[in-house]
Formats: C-alpha cells, sequence, structure tokens
C-alpha cells in the first residue's frame, strides 16, 4: 500500500522550509538546540508567529526562562505584533518561570507533568496546533537523574503527539555537547542545531538539520542573520 504524503508545518522562516523538504512534519517533534544568544528563542517565536498569522494554526509559547514581557518585546523588536495575537486568541504566551507568591521561590511547575495538566485543557481551549517548551532544558533542572529526565520527556513527547501537535522544543548546547542534557535529540524525531562562532573577529551564526525522522533533508551548514525581520537563512 503506498504512504500517505506526509503533511508538511511550513515555519515560515525565509529558507528555512527548502531545507526540509517543504517544512516540519505534521505531528513530530523538533528539538531546536544552540548556545546562549544563538537564537533559539527567536526560531521558536517565528514558528508561532507564522503559523498564527500565515496559515491560522493558533499556538502556545510556554516559557520558563524569559519572562512574558521579554518575550513580546523580543516578538515586537522583529515586526511580529504579538498584542494583536494575544488579543485574537491566536497566541497563547504562559509564563511558568514565575515565583508563587509563597515566598519560597517555588515557581508554578516541577517537572513535565505540571505542563501536561496545563495543556490538556489549553489544547482544547485554544486548539493549538503548535506548541513551543522554551526550555525543556529548564524543565530538566527539576529531576535528579537524566534517566528520570529522559523518561518524562519521552511521556511528554508521547502527550503532545496524541494532541496531534507539531512542537518545538528549545535546549541548549554546551562546550561538549549538543544538548544540555544529552538525551534530548534521541527522544525528538528532528534536531535543529544552531551554531555561534567566531570567525575573523567577529561572531558568525549557521544552523544545521541534524536530524529529521521519515524524510531526506539538506545537511550542510547554512549561514542566517538576525535583523529586524528576524531569523533568514542566507543560503
Ligand atoms: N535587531 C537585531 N539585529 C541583529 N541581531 C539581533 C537583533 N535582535 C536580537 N539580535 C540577536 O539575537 C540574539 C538573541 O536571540 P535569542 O534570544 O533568540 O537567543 P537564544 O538562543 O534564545 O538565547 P538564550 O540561550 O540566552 O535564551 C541576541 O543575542 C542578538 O545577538
Ligand atoms: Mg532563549
Amino acid at each position: 500500500m503506498p504512504m500517505a504524503p506526509l503533511t508538511r508545518v511550513r515555519t515560515g522562516i525565509p529558507g528555512l522550509d527548502n531545507i526540509m523538504d517543504g517544512g516540519l512534519i505534521e505531528n513530530t517533534i523538533t528539538l531546536v538546540s544552540g548556545p546562549a544568544g544563538s537564537g533559539k528563542s527567536l526560531f521558536a517565536m517565528q514558528y508561532l508567529y507564522n503559523g498564527a498569522k500565515g496559515f491560522n494554526e493558533p499556538g502556545i509559547f510556554i516559557t520558563l526562562e524569559e519572562g512574558s514581557e521579554s518575550v513580546k518585546a523580543t516578538m515586537n523588536a522583529h515586526g511580529m505584533d504579538v498584542e494583536q495575537l494575544i488579543s485574537t486568541g491566536k497566541l497563547f504566551l504562559i509564563d511558568l518561570g514565575e515565583p508563587e507568591a509563597d515566598g519560597r521561590g517555588s515557581t508554578k511547575v516541577n517537572g513535565f507533568r505540571s505542563i501536561t495538566d496545563l495543556l490538556q485543557n489549553l489544547i482544547k481551549l485554544s486548539k493549538a496546533k503548535r506548541i513551543v517548551i522554551d526550555s525543556v532544558s529548564a524543565v530538566g533542572a527539576f529531576y535528579v537523574s537524566r534517566e528520570e529526565f529522559r523518561r518524562s520527556l519521552i511521556n511528554f513527547v508521547r502527550f503532545l503527539k496524541s494532541n496531534k501537535i507539531t512542537a518545538v522544543l528549545i535546549t541548549e548546547s554546551t562546550h561538549d555537547s549538543t544538548t544540555r542534557f544529552e538525551v534530548e535529540e534521541y527522544v525528538a524525531d528532528s534536531f535543529i542545531l544552531l551554531g555561534l562562532k567566531e570567525v575573523e573577529g567577529k561572531l558568525s551564526r549557521s544552523l544545521v538539520v541534524r536530524k529529521m525522522r521519515h524524510t531526506w533533508h539538506d545537511t550542510s551548514m547554512h549561514p542566517f542573520t538576525i535583523t529586524t525581520r528576524g531569523i533568514e537563512i542566507i543560503k
């Protein structure tokens, strides 16, 4: 029996969908990693913005590190009218990093379980197709072992897929490893690594699709820029 063609979810980031044979694959999980300042959050914001604006697909952005005001400021600085999307129910911006009012420094989240509980209702309410978690490495801080983090991340990924979500999960690369906990890229279907390297006294940005299950993808390192228009792949 011939396989049904894969449905693509376009990121709308200039130059990116072409190198992934048309975009992300619907109902899969993409991990985006890179060092500090490499453009991970901006990537995720453009993914949700373009989905909401260009394809009428509501999105949910869960932030654990940057506060929502900072996320809004970044989006506005790159030409994304975030308030309009929020007020029309196209974008749900949830800050789970905010400390609770108990004065003990605890937060609204203590692992993937609390995010699942929140999303269970929110997905129904919002009819979201695209979800971003910025970042899963921040959620990892709540686990005592790498094995426990991996198990919970696998369950979380299954939960997202059972809800027909196409997700972008963010983690960090370190000096020695492409991901913070060295398990994230195995659990995800696709893996995009952003680079930031000094070349001739200047920081130069690059993007490579390291992994993408079920499909062809380009494997070259692609230089990209960040401007007031956001991320654009150069070639
Ligand atoms: N208008 C602009 N023009 C050029 N570069 C910009 C502009 N605005 C932001 N940047 C670059 O984008 C970077 C921030 O990108 P972003 O916040 O997405 O990175 P990140 O990978 O999420 O970082 P972190 O690990 O700290 O969360 C800034 O450090 C800056 O280099
Ligand atoms: Mg970030």
